[in-house]
């Protein structure tokens, strides 16, 4: 078998100029659990077709995630043992225990009761730039929604929003240039640290105010909840914080992101949505979702040998399950690289393949989608780049830092 020229998917600076979809095709049609060397590491399975992100996602007692974490990279034993504080890096039963205290935060009902207040802010978002006719669409458009939604359902208050902004870029983006700057220079994990402690520091006051003075805020169902008769210590707090900040604001914004983008480069899509937004959003956002993949991995690691793709895995290997790749399987997506804002069924594993950490903010996830671009395709219909996108350097996060776009400029809807 003649290998085209593959890219190295440990390397960050590829997915600067993109994501490596050839590669990832290469290998999900001639070897779709492929094992992959690691610079500096042990090196891992990376499994590339639907059937095997699936399997791997929904079998949690094969597939852990507390063992070795989810992130691709081995961790220092110390800096595994604060990962493991973080749901996300649980196992059941501990992992339902944690999810239950946050989960009602994110239900379906409660997230319809949350609605109209995430259309207002859309609608205010898009207020703040719709006179200028110019805007950055990540931070002016696509960052705002999310953090603001973040910001109050945990009960930080909207002039503190920004930091969680700034601490998980530089947490997420410890490997950037833009942001390793942020962080005094620093790159990786020791760049993640500063401001990882600053997010510990602020999330510790907070508690202690909502411990004292409750409200009706996530932050104030952590500190007053207990597991096993106790209350969480500081620190899973600080990590319950941690997850929430992140994951609530980085993947959605960088699916906002990557929908315009794919709006601007398929005109035809476009128009076709354009013609009836309120029927045709839903199944518009699914399609977004299944194109964008702002999470390309999450790893596991092996608890009892298994064949996998017909390859036999040892206990102890660890598997990175890349949900984009798994997305353009032509084994479940018919002409999996067209973009059809129409597309049915469209089973994408954007959230994660099923299984006990399918992700929380799903629901809120689409409401929050709605809400922008209902605002965005009627009030700035000609919007159009003014230069290309600038990727952030990562292989876990797909991210778009900036683009720069221009539009009519139009009246502000709202006063203040
Ligand atoms: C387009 C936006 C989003 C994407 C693509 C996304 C993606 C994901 C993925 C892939 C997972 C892991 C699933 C698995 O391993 O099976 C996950 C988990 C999670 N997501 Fe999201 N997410 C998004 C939005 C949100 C939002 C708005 C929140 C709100 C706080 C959120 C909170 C979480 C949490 C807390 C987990 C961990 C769940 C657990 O361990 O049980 N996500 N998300």
């Amino acid at each position: 078998m003649t290998e085209p020229q593959l890219a190295d998917l440990n390397d960050l600076d590829v997915f600067v100029d993109g994501v490596p979809h050839d590669t990832f095709t290469y290998w999900r049609e001639h070897d779709p659990v492929h094992w992959t060397d690691e610079p500096g590491g042990r090196g891992y399975w990376s499994l590339f077709d639907y059937e095997s992100v699936t399997t791997a996602n929904r079998d949690a007692a094969t597939f852990s995630s507390e063992e070795g974490g989810t992130l691709i990279r081995d961790l220092e034993p110390e800096a595994l043992e604060m990962n493991r504080m973080i749901m996300l890096n649980m196992d059941p039963p501990k992992h339902t225990r944690y999810r239950l205290l946050v989960s009602k935060g994110f239900s379906p009902k409660h997230i319809r009761e949350l609605e109209r207040a995430i259309d207002d802010q859309a609608t205010k978002i898009v207020d703040n730039v719709i006179e200028q006719g110019t805007a950055d669409f990540v931070t002016d458009l696509a960052a705002e929604l999310p953090l603001q939604v973040i910001a109050d359902i945990m009960g930080v208050p909207q002039e503190d929003r920004h930091k969680l902004f700034d601490w998980s870029n530089r947490m997420i983006g410890s490997e950037d240039p833009e942001y390793m700057e942020q962080n005094g220079g620093d790159a990786g994990f020791q760049g993640a640290e500063s401001a990882q402690m600053e997010l510990f520091a602020y999330a510790s006051a907070l508690a202690q105010d909502r411990l004292a003075n409750p409200r009706d805020d996530v932050i104030s169902a952590i500190v007053h909840a207990e597991i096993d008769g106790d209350r969480l210590t500081e620190m899973e707090v600080n990590v319950f914080f941690l997850l929430l900040a992140v994951a609530g604001n980085e993947t959605t914004r960088n699916l906002t992101a990557h929908g315009m983008q794919a709006l601007f480069e398929h005109p035809d899509q476009r128009a076709w949505l354009m013609e009836d937004i309120d029927g045709r959003l839903n199944s518009a956002i699914e399609e977004m979702l299944r194109w964008g993949v702002p999470v390309l991995n999450f790893r596991r690691t092996v608890m009892k040998d298994v064949v996998l793709g017909g390859k036999e895995i040892p206990a102890g290997d660890k598997v990175a399950l890349w949900y984009m790749s798994a997305n353009r399987d032509a084994k479940v997506f018919a002409d999996p690289f067209k973009f059809d804002l129409a597309r049915t069924p469209n089973d994408h594993v954007t959230f994660g393949g099923r299984g006990p950490h399918f992700c929380l903010g799903a629901n809120l996830a689409r409401a929050e989608l709605r809400a922008i671009f209902r605002e965005i395709l009627t009030r700035m219909p000609d919007m159009q780049p003014t230069a290309p996108p600038q990727r952030l350097r990562s292989n876990f996060i797909n991210g778009i830092k900036h683009q720069p776009v221009e539009f009519s400029p139009g009246r502000r809807v709202l006063r203040g």
